[in-house]
């Protein structure tokens, strides 16, 4: 009998990607688009429950192997790290990291030490690092364009997906950090577990990822 997955889906925007995604495969999704209160959806035509969780749950799921497979940015990714196989871009969800600054300031005409405030810390150190510049940071939890306006900050490293953002309060980014899109992980031990049963599941996403270029 072959065993039943489990997948980490991310809230939100991901996660209604994700649906339209299965739901092109063929899978059943409805206990995803009515969850009610339940917090385990099982799909009806497919041997897969999934569970919706906010990003950087969804690596801590998928690394304690209490979910097999998962759906999370590769923003989350690059900020958290951890064990897992990332097996799959899924092409939606694209977005990229920026430094971004007060538009028209001169970031890197000085010799003092730069300030940049961010939501993904870890992200910015890699990078100001690969420069060898060293850098202030500043952990803020959300709206990080308000850092340089108040003149918390000198630069922001952030999220940009249309740029509207940054345009509407004055800054523009001036250099690309990383690109941004869903990915796929998968927990190690699940992959020899269940081999038949993920390599069946990821051949079905990757003929519908194939279907749509
Ligand atoms: C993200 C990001 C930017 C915005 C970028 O914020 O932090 O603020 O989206 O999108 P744009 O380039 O299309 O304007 P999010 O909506 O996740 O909210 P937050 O600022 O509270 O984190």
């Amino acid at each position: 009998m072959s065993q039943r997955l489990r997948i980490a889906l991310t809230k939100g925007r991901l996660q209604d990607k994700s649906v339209e995604l299965f739901e092109a495969m063929g899978l059943d999704c409805s206990p995803v688009r009515n969850p009610g209160r339940r917090l385990i959806h099982t799909l009806p035509n497919y041997p897969l429950d999934a569970v919706l969780a906010k990003a950087p749950d969804v690596i801590t799921y998928v690394e304690h192997g209490v979910c097999d497979l998962g759906v999370v940015g590769k923003d989350t990714i690059l900020e958290k790290g951890g064990a897992f196989y990332e097996v799959l871009d899924l092409g939606f969800g694209r977005c990229r990291f920026a430094l971004a600054v007060k538009r028209g300031s001169d970031f890197y005409g000085t010799y003092k030490t730069r300030r940049i405030a961010s939501k993904y810390p870890n992200v910015t150190r890699a990078f100001f690092e690969g420069k060898g510049m060293d850098v202030d940071i500043i952990k803020i939890e959300g709206s990080v364009e308000l850092a340089p306006i108040l003149d918390l900050a000198d630069g922001i490293v952030d999220i940009v997906e249309t740029g509207a953002t940054l345009k509407e309060n004055g800054l523009e980014p001036i250099e690309d950090v990383a690109q941004v899109s869903a990915r796929l992980i998968v927990n190690t031990a699940s992959m020899k577990l269940y081999k038949n049963e993920i390599a069946d599941f990821l051949s079905r996403v990757e003929r519908e990822l194939g279907g749509q270029v």
